[in-house]
């Protein structure tokens, strides 16, 4: 009888941790209304990139970064952290495009975590969606 009692009350206990989990990982999933909504936003960011793509407004010379990589072309993000020859370290993607606003448009450096420098990573990266990642590559 006792058995019985502690296997009921283990059995019980179990299903009871089994609801729980499988509540909470529903809980987690995003809703398509999420999703839709966390979609625009990112566009919003990356549409900001490429409108700064094609304007002169991160440097001081009248040059926009769309003259030299037309469409994000030649910036190949997936290749990144890798080792940079104009640096002589491994950088991030960001560092390499501080490194042409500073030289070629002789502007001044973006904060690394700035809204601007988010729109620019948004963009390069939207334009290269579907690359295999190949992190140090050349
Ligand atoms: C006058 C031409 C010119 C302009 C304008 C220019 N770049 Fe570049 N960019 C270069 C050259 C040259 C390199 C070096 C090529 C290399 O290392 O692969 C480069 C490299 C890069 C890379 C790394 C590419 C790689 O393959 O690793 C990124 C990212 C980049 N540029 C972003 C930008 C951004 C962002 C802007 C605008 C703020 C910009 N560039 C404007 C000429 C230009």
């Amino acid at each position: 009888m006792r058995r019985r009692v502690i296997l009921i009350a283990s059995l019980t206990l179990v299903a009871v941790l089994v609801a729980t989990f499988a509540f909470l990982a529903k809980a987690d999933e995003p809703t398509e209304e999420d999703i839709e909504r966390w979609t625009e936003e990112y566009m919003k960011v990356k549409d900001e990139g490429r409108e700064l793509w094609g304007s002169p407004e991160l440097g001081t010379n009248g040059v926009s970064c769309g003259q030299c990589h037309p469409n994000a072309a030649n910036t190949h993000p997936e290749t990144y952290p890798k080792f940079q020859q104009q640096l002589g370290e491994v950088v991030e993607l960001r560092t390499m495009i501080n490194w042409c606003i500073q030289n070629p448009l002789e502007g001044e450096h973006l904060e690394l975590d700035s809204e601007e420098m988010i729109a620019l990573e948004a963009y390069i990266a939207w334009e290269r969606r579907g690359v295999e990642l190949a992190p140090g590559k050349h």
